[in-house]
């Protein structure tokens, strides 16, 4: 279970909850989880922020996915809200502050999808190394290329993972099983327990010489908005390949932009954007470069993820409101 910010409730919890608003294509699962607790269930898969604006004020819960975006406007508008539940893992469509302010309790579903964001990194290195997209693009326009398809071998190579949390420590034990030297950071895991799992931690200014691949998986945060940039790329070896199937912003896509343009960079594997969905995606320069490929925000978009974050959400609202204990995460 997962309490993003604001109220933490230790014991018998009386919130009172009649009415939820589930959007954004959550899975039926969640709905049928609430309705079998005895809950009315609205659910509006697709929903302009203005209608949300406009019917906030007669729901007591609000399950979103990624779409809508929780801002203060629709909280304050929300006078019954009690809980927004976040059906995934980050809360950053969702404004904590401003529910906190409002006594309102926001929960995300965190390990829920932690197993298809880390299948669809794996993926997106092994398609980066091989060029597996572009390539594939060549036959469907009726080429068959085999020379500027040159690939490189993830056997022997070093991936560094930045963040060693739920889904890095995942994309580890896969990597290594292709015989990948897997190395990290992350601030808070002692180098010993990352050892454990076969990760040998350095410090960033260390580590960034030693990688062949850097993948991250951190939240967006003051501290790790634009890890990657200018100086940090430019401490990388000339040809590491670069992947973010986390957040947007994390590397700063202009630094990345420069770097594959002058060639430093070999490639990059996208997931996340600075801005979704990216202004004019058919004229932007990072998204069309041919050594960047790119998914619209794919990581958890898989049937068991869906799935398992639509019952997780649902089932922790019906607890917060029938008495089962909810402990901080
Ligand atoms: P997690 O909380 O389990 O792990 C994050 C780790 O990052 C933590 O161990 C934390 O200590 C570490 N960290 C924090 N600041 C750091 C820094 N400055 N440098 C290095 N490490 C730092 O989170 P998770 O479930 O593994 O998720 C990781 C990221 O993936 C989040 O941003 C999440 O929103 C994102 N995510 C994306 C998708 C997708 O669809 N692409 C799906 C699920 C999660
Ligand atoms: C998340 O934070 O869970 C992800 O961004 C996945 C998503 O819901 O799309």
């Amino acid at each position: 279970m997962g309490f993003a910010r604001g109220h933490q409730l230790n014991k018998t919890p009386m919130l009172e909850i009649k009415r939820v608003l589930v959007v954004d294509g959550i899975d039926d699962v969640c709905v049928k989880v609430l309705a079998d607790a005895g809950f009315q269930v609205d659910k509006k898969d697709k929903i302009t922020k203005d209608e949300v604006l406009a019917t906030i004020k007669d729901y007591d819960a609000l399950i979103v996915r990624s779409a809508t975006k929780v801002t203060k406007e629709i909280i304050a508008a929300g006078t019954r809200l009690k809980i927004i539940g976040r059906a995934g893992t980050g809360v950053d469509n969702i404004d904590t502050d401003a529910a906190t302010h409002a006594g309102i309790i926001v929960m995300n579903t965190p390990g829920g999808n932690t197993l298809s964001a880390a299948e669809h990194t794996c993926a997106m290195i092994s398609a980066l190394a091989r060029q597996i997209p572009q390539a594939h693009a060549t036959m469907k326009q009726g080429k068959w290329d085999r020379k500027n398809f040159m690939g490189v071998e993830l056997h022997g190579k070093t991936i560094a993972i930045l963040g060693l949390g739920r889904i890095g420590r995942e994309v580890a034990t896969r990597m290594q099983a292709y015989g990948m030297k897997t190395i990290g950071y992350d601030p808070i895991l002692p180098k010993e327990a990352a050892k454990a799992i076969n990760i040998d931690a350095y410090d960033l200014d260390e580590l960034w010489p030693l990688a062949d691949f850097i993948t991250v998986h951190t939240p967006l945060t003051e501290s790790t908005r634009h890890l990657l940039n200018d100086a940090v790329l430019a401490k990388c070896k000339k040809g590491v390949r670069i992947v973010n199937c986390a957040r947007g912003g994390i590397i700063e896509e202009a630094a990345l932009l420069r770097a594959l343009e002058s060639g430093h960079v070999a490639g990059a594997a996208l997931d996340v954007f600075d801005e979704e969905p990216p202004k004019d995606i058919a004229n932007n320069k990072l998204i069309q470069h041919p050594n960047c490929i790119v998914t619209p925000h794919l990581g958890a978009s898989t049937e068991e993820a869906q799935a398992k974050v639509a019952l997780e959400i649902g089932q922790q609202i019906v607890e917060a409101t029938h008495g089962s204990q909810i402990m901080g995460a």
